[in-house]
């Protein structure tokens, strides 16, 4: 083999390697370089349009009406949502936080965006909105 073509070769490795690199850099980071693509959306996070829908959908199959399976917490009328915010259990128990009963129980912990736009609306003061 000639040294020249070693020294090609290995420059093609040292290439490819960079490039690689620079295209996993760009893939972990899209969210962050192009926001607009596939992310969570928290804007118009209101209560009728996003929370009470994520309760009735999550939770209310024991913290509904009647059902009797949520020790007599109640998520479906902003006056019950509000409550539990106000008592300070809302949030650790859907984050799954220490000193919290994980919500919904025996169930999946709800996603990042569903957390972030109940959040959004905690944040923008909770209103019955
Ligand atoms: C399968 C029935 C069930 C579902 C579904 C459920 N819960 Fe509960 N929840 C309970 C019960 C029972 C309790 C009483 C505490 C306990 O037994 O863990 C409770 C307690 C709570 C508490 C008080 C927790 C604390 O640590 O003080 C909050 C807040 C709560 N639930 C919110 C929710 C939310 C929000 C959802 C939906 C994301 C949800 N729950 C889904 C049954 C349920």
């Amino acid at each position: 083999m000639s040294n020249l073509y070693m020294k090609n070769a290995s420059r093609l490795v040292v290439l490819v390697l960079l490039g690689w690199q620079l295209s996993s850099c760009y893939y972990d980071k899209a969210d962050i370089v192009y926001p607009s693509a596939g992310t969570c959306d928290t804007t118009a996070a209101t209560f009728s349009a996003k929370v009470l829908p994520l309760m009735n959908t999550n939770c209310n199959v024991c913290h509904g009406g009647t059902a009797s399976a949520g020790a007599g917490i109640k998520l479906d009328t902003y006056t019950g949502v509000r409550a539990q915010l106000t008592a300070g259990r809302l949030l650790g128990s859907l984050q799954h936080q220490s000193g919290f009963s994980a919500m919904p129980k025996g169930g999946t912990k709800l996603s990042d965006c569903n957390i972030a736009i109940i959040k959004a609306w905690v944040n923008a003061g909770a209103l019955n909105n």
